[in-house]
């Protein structure tokens, strides 16, 4: 007998400014799954917003909150989970939410990157007076930590509709191709 398990979440991965929140949101709505999104948590639980955590606390204590809440997402099931560009630094992070969670990383160029973000004076790490090579420098730096996912898409040239179209098409193959282990 084969015993075929099905991961019932899809968790966003990739950097800022990716279009994480954007395909999510259409995402959980094409497949009638619920919205999660990791720094929302994170506000909700805090009652601070996530500009404020990196400037009363520091980064170090805003990574623990992420995990504390990596931890409580990474339970749910039937989701699409929105996550913080920079919840792969912490590998166990990853490793939680793949466990009943399809990857997805989304990829964009720097230069698109860097034309989404510039107005946008919500993210700490990108309030600098280089912001794309302050892009460039982060995504060097995070490039392994990226690397850990089931399906990649560059959504540098796509619509969020394309983005969305794709993600569904690769996650029923993925699903399909889940067979944990056969018993006999
Ligand atoms: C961060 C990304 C942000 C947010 C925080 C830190 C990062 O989320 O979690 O500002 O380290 O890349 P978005 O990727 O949704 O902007």
């Amino acid at each position: 007998m084969q015993l075929c398990v099905k991961k019932s979440n899809i968790v966003l991965t990739g950097f800022m400014g990716a279009g994480k929140t954007t395909v999510g949101k259409l995402l959980a709505r094409r497949l009638n799954l619920e919205l999660v999104d990791t720094d929302r948590e994170i506000e909700k639980k805090t009652g601070m917003d996530i500009f404020n955590i990196f400037d009363k606390y520091g980064e170090e204590r805003f990574r623990e909150i992420e995990t504390g809440v990596v931890e409580e997402v990474a339970e749910l099931s039937n989701c699409v989970i929105v996550t913080g560009g920079g919840i792969i630094l912490r590998r166990e992070n990853i490793e939680r939410l793949r466990r009943n969670g399809v990857v997805v990383y989304l990829h964009a160029e720097p230069d698109v990157i860097s034309k989404r973000v510039i107005r946008d004076k919500s993210r700490p790490l990108l309030q600098s007076t280089e912001p794309l090579e302050k892009i460039k420098e982060l995504m060097n730096i995070r490039k392994p930590f990226y690397e850990n996912y089931d399906i990649k898409i560059d959504t540098s040239q796509l619509t969020v509709e394309e983005v969305v179209n794709k993600i569904i098409n690769k996650n029923k193959i993925i699903n399909k191709n889940k067979i944990i282990h056969s018993e006999f």
